[in-house]
């Protein structure tokens, strides 16, 4: 059995407009880099962060908090050892906190020899999303274990179902420098919806998932719309309607708040269209005067991989 692995783990879109907590999808360009290796003493121990200025302590760290849980449902009698390299700010809409929770239990399964199934290592990894937004939703790290694009029809019981994705899907993400906490984005949310908006809103989730079996570019589109956490939370993103404009016409199918933001999403059909965008985004983004990033991305079907096996 191997003794040490070094994976990445994706970023990832959640909700993708219409799916508040429930759709999600993972990039394949921008991850995190994890170092997990079994160590002699029993329990989990984070050795060493590059990057960001994160705490080692585990009951603070959402890696060591999700690796913990998971320890707690085996019986082993070593621990392991978790080194980070953080490729993704934290309160940057695209799964931070996600990509080290889901890396640090997909690592260490595969290192005990993959006794939990994915649905288990979902379950894990949230509560690495509890510690670090208040809510264990699962629309990061579900894409970050499946890849591609999961839908979480259930939360309990967990019902996860990944949904395929047509072949000439592109995605371009700008993550304007500025940190938006999930907890905050959340707290901006109305506790309870319209029966417009609900009707609108589920509409688009069942128009985005039929687009998404029928490589139905337009329909996907169309339905990348939301009524419940996009008006409320734009308002944090500077930029955010020019930006959005900028990309529908660009020719983007649709363009949306990744998670809590402040990154916006687009998804496109084709690397020539996704290049636009990013030409696009970055047109608006340099004269706001805010430092950013652009990722342009294929969807990333694998979800979290192994870079090497020691
Ligand atoms: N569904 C979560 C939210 C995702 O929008 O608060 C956070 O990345």
């Amino acid at each position: 059995m191997k003794k040490e692995i070094k994976i990445f783990s994706p970023a990832t879109v959640a909700n993708v407009s219409c799916g508040f907590d429930v759709l999600g999808f993972a990039l394949d360009t921008i991850g995190d880099e994890m170092v997990v290796r079994k160590a002699p003493q029993k329990g989990i121990k984070i050795t060493k962060i590059i990057g960001q200025d994160l705490p080692l302590e585990i009951s603070k760290n959402v890696a060591g908090v999700a690796a913990l849980t998971m320890l707690k449902e085996t019986n082993l009698d070593f621990g392991f050892e978790i080194e980070i390299n953080k490729q993704i700010k934290p309160g940057s809409g695209i799964g931070s906190s996600a990509a080290s929770s889901a890396g640090a239990v997909w690592a260490i399964n595969k290192l005990i020899g993959s006794p939990f199934n994915n649905l288990d290592l979902v379950r894990f990894a949230m509560e690495g999303e509890k510690l670090a937004s208040g809510t264990a939703h699962a629309d990061n790290v579900a894409p970050a274990l499946f890849g591609g694009f999961t839908l979480i029809r259930s939360y309990n019981p967990l019902d996860i179902i990944k949904i395929p994705t047509p072949k000439n899907l592109m995605a371009t993400v700008i993550h304007p420098q500025i940190e938006i906490k999930t907890s905050d984005a959340r707290k901006l949310l109305r506790e309870t919806v319209t029966l417009k908006n609900a009707t609108k809103q589920w509409a688009n989730v069942g128009g985005l998932i039929s687009g998404l079996y029928a490589n139905d570019y337009n329909l996907i589109g169309r339905s990348l719309k939301d009524y419940i956490a996009e008006p409320e939370r734009s308002k944090l993103i500077p930029g955010f309607d020019n930006v959005k404009q900028a990309c529908l016409n660009a020719g983007a199918l649709g363009c949306g708040i990744s998670g809590s933001g402040p990154s916006i999403f687009a998804l496109c059909n084709g690397e020539k269209t996704a290049i636009k965008v990013s030409d696009a985004m970055e047109n608006i983004y340099s004269k706001i005067g805010i430092a950013f990033d652009i990722h342009v991305s294929k969807i990333n079907n694998k979800g979290i991989k192994i870079l090497e096996n020691r």
